[in-house]
């Protein structure tokens, strides 16, 4: 990692549109605006950027439902993989997490994204034989 690695801070809305970019390009769906105030009304600061020159380089949204935590939307810009920023995103993140009292983070990966799989399993995130099960309670619910 170069002198130049990213500050991990917590998301505001200035970042919103980098943020998007930034998950268009990895090919993540993106999460419209209304979900992200939802979401910023609950724990605003398991939502984290990775902010350096140029911008918005890395993002991942985190929850903490009282029992387990939960990690989405995981990205970095393909320009700027192999550089540790995921890593170090999921680390601050986990760093959060713990000071909440969370004992458990859980995730789901397409099981088709192989890079996604080795990563994970890098940070110590094991598959787990359970399958996810969903049902939308909304008609325009992702
Ligand atoms: C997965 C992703 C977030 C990794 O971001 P990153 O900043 O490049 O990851 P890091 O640099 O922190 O990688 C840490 C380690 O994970 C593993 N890893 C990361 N990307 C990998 C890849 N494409 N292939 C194999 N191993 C990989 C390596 O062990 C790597 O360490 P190394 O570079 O010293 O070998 C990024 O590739 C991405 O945005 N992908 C598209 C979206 C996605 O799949 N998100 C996660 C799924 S939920």
């Amino acid at each position: 990692m170069g002198d130049d690695h990213p500050v991990i801070r917590q998301f505001a809305w200035t970042d919103y549109d980098d943020v998007v970019a930034v998950w268009k390009t990895a090919g993540r769906d993106v999460v419209p605006r209304a979900e992200v105030e939802n979401k910023l009304t609950r724990d605003p600061e398991l939502f984290l950027v990775a902010a350096g020159e140029p911008g918005i380089t890395g993002v991942v949204m985190g929850t903490y439902d009282g029992r387990r935590g939960w990690i989405f939307r995981l990205a970095v810009d393909p320009s700027r993989r192999r550089q540790g920023i995921a890593t170090q995103l999921v680390a601050e993140l986990e760093r959060r997490l713990l000071a909440l009292g969370c004992p458990r983070v859980n995730l789901l990966v397409m099981p088709d994204n192989e890079a996604g799989l080795r990563f994970w399993q890098r940070l110590g995130y094991l598959p787990c034989p359970d399958v996810l099960c969903t049902k939308p309670l909304a008609p325009s619910s992702s």
